[in-house]
């Protein structure tokens, strides 16, 4: 089965795969539909892909007979696609279950099923680890043994391996070679029912690290809407919810905030159909069938709305925006979020370079999405020009436009305004300039419209780990320059320590960055250290830009009427030309950017046709979607160049859809 991404922000994907019974976009609800007693049509919320249980069918004469004579959707009503599960959580309730691995997916190829699943045993978290590793070996034993029985039924291969992170990462890896078509994540149920959020975050990262990028996961028994964010930022991509209807028979109203009581409500929670056309009073003397009905309509509505919204906020790029704000309606759940945050670099390792929207800070959390971790480490691939660091507060963005305005004055100030690190005069009209502003810490003037350096808000008063951050990012940085001036206000801001007010007269520099040197930072701070000479030389006069009328930013750079990069509007990304590409594959020895193509693809690739997945043999480590990548055969010949639709690690693991959009040669070559 092929899966294809469409979209991407942190770990979170919005994709496509097909079963012979449609196609389902992800993330995707699954509501689970009782094959014997449904309540809800949910065709009409929109649902492309249900779940039943294959076991209980099995275990009923009536249904298993209907199923097995005219197929499992017409059992259920439901013509699209359908997913079984095989018994393993009856499994789990129970202790026993009569039915064997071999029969179970026998049995479900048998029903028409479009995605079955073998007979995993779901271990309980905080078991010890002996009966946590007897039981992965029998999960590990049955998803293989599925695969091999299994003929054109589509396969679900659940990792489980209770709380032992390192088990988790074991069975995903080794289910991973039998080549299945779903991933689940089994056994968090309990987690989920004990509010153990970190826990859930360790079990499904490590889940994570084991499995391929190219298949989609389901979460298995996570059917709160107020989950969805936080898994889907972790790579989750399906979710099964019985909750819909478990919550609703308990009078219990799901909200993508948390859980209402119908007890403890005077208004209607939301506005679907069934909040808006009753009131609490006609709710509360209902008949408790009828009334469950409509809770579990509101529920349902409630749930496929939240999976919308995630599935929007990933073509945004604000899916950590959205996960932070989900984390802070319940304590346990921001526990979820917090620990996240050890799992920075997994997420670093998926997330695209450029979105479409705003960095929006939401509070101390937001210090570790994966931007801030890359600026920084980006940043070390700028070398000081001059050996003095004027360090000044934020002000309007672009801050090379408003700077020298605000703080940079030639004379000596009637009140003093600068704290240096050296007791004696100093001259700083040489000098590094930049800004220090949450969430990034350290902004050099030059990259002030780069994303998401530019497009990004904060609010103006500080939190305690905001500041502690920038403290942080201005000793880390500062560690590369001898004499220091930091302004005033970015003492006070962030309580710097250890500078001494400077009375004396200074002379500042004028804060300029001219055209020439922005255009070598960004190249130095996006491609690595060395682009910016490699590219533009280091001669000004040898180069033109040209800059846009209406907004005065760089547009285009050339050489001698030879175009060497353009600079994109939206997130000031350096867009490769053909002598950019050429030179940059001269610069830089192989992998740095390089896309390696098989023989066979070198002819598309040089006409520039886009490269498929399937056509990579190898890639460099740290391409992320939306990077500018060089296209080179084996023998790193370079024959053509284009923007990346995915992240190296998506790149290895897919073997269909487009991982390169190649650009056309401008010029004629050869
Ligand atoms: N439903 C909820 N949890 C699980 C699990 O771990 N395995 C299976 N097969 N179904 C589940
Ligand atoms: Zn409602």
């Amino acid at each position: 089965m092929d899966f294809e991404i469409k979209y991407k922000d942190a770990m979170g994907r919005v994709g496509k795969f097909k079963t012979p019974h449609g196609t389902v976009t992800t993330p995707a609800l699954m509501p689970v539909v009782h094959p014997g007693k449904q309540t809800l049509d949910v065709k009409k919320f929109g649902a492309e892909i249900v779940i039943t249980n294959s076991y209980i069918i099995y275990k009923n004469e009536e249904l298993k007979k209907k199923a097995l004579e005219e197929g499992v959707h017409s059992l259920i009503d439901f013509p699209g696609t359908i997913e079984t599960d095989s018994g393993s959580f009856q499994l789990s309730v129970y202790g026993d279950i009569d039915i064997t691995n071999e029969e179970v997916i026998k049995f479900q190829e048998a029903i028409g099923t479009d995605i079955g699943t073998s007979l995993d045993i779901p271990t309980a978290p905080y078991v010890k680890r002996e009966e946590a590793e007897e039981d992965l070996e029998i999960t590990i034993k049955r998803a293989e043994e599925a695969s091999r029985v299994r003929s054109n039924l589509l396969l679900n291969s659940v990792v489980q391996g209770s709380t032992f992170p390192d088990l988790r990462e074991k069975c995903a890896k080794e289910i991973a070679q039998y080549d299945a078509d779903i991933y689940p994540i089994g056994a968090v149920v309990p987690l989920m029912e004990m509010y153990r959020y970190a826990d859930l975050v360790d079990a499904v990262i490590y889940s994570m690290r084991g499995l391929p990028e190219n298949k989609p996961r389901h979460l298995m028994g996570a059917g709160h809407p107020m989950v969805f964010a936080l898994a889907v930022a972790m790579g989750c991509d399906l979710f099964d919810s019985a909750a819909y209807i478990l919550y609703a028979n308990k009078d219990r109203f799901m909200m993508p905030e948390g859980t209402l009581k119908l007890e403890d409500l005077i208004e209607m929670p939301c506005s679907c159909r069934v909040c808006t056309e009753y009131t609490v009073d006609e709710l509360k003397q209902m008949d408790k069938e009828k009334r469950a009905k409509l809770i579990a309509e509101h529920n349902l509505h409630v749930s496929f709305a939240e999976i919308r919204r995630i599935r929007q906020a990933i073509v945004d790029g604000e899916l950590m925006k959205l996960v932070e704000l989900r984390c802070r309606s319940h304590p346990f759940l921001l526990d979820g979020l917090r620990r996240l945050k050890e799992y920075q670099q997994d997420m670093e390792k998926l997330n695209p370079s450029s979105k479409k929207t705003a960095f929006f800070y939401t509070g101390y959390e937001s210090l570790s999405r994966p931007e801030v971790s890359k600026h920084i480490k980006c940043l070390n691939n700028l070398k000081p020009k001059n050996k003095n660091l004027v360090i000044l507060p934020h002000t309007r963005k672009p801050y090379s436009k408003y700077v020298h305005r605000e703080y940079i004055k030639k004379y000596t100030p009637k009140i003093p305004t600068f704290y240096s690190n050296n007791d004696t005069y100093l001259d700083y009209s040489n000098s590094d300039v930049v800004v220090a502003d949450v969430p990034f810490g350290i902004i050099p003037l030059s990259l002030d419209e780069y994303y998401p350096l530019a497009q990004n808000e904060s609010p103006s008063i500080h939190d305690e780990d905001s500041k502690q951050f920038i403290r942080n990012a201005i000793d880390e940085y500062t560690t590369i320059y001898d004499n220091i001036l930091i302004h005033r206000k970015v003492m006070d801001k962030f309580d710097l320590k250890g500078y001494n007010l400077v009375e004396e007269e200074l002379e500042l520099p004028d804060a300029i960055v001219s055209d020439f040197d922005r255009l070598k930072d960004i190249a130095d701070y996006q491609f690595g250290t060395g682009a910016g000479t490699a590219l533009f030389g280091d001669n000004p006069d040898n180069i033109t830009i040209e800059k846009s009328r209406k907004t005065k930013k760089i547009r285009h750079v050339f050489e001698d009427g030879a175009n060497i990069v353009n600079m994109r509007a939206n997130d000031g990304f350096l867009i490769l030309s053909d002598l950019g590409a050429i030179r940059l594959h001269e610069f830089f020895d192989a992998p740095h950017m390089r896309v390696v193509v098989t023989e066979d693809s070198e002819p598309f690739a040089l006409k520039g046709k886009s490269v498929f997945n399937k056509f990579v043999m190898d890639c460099d480590e740290n391409i992320r979607r939306n990077d500018e990548v060089l296209i080179v055969n084996k023998d790193d010949k370079l024959l053509a160049f284009g923007k990346s639709l995915l992240s190296s690690y998506e790149i290895n693991d897919f073997m269909s859809g487009q991982a390169i959009k190649t650009r056309k040669w401008k010029n004629p070559r050869e």
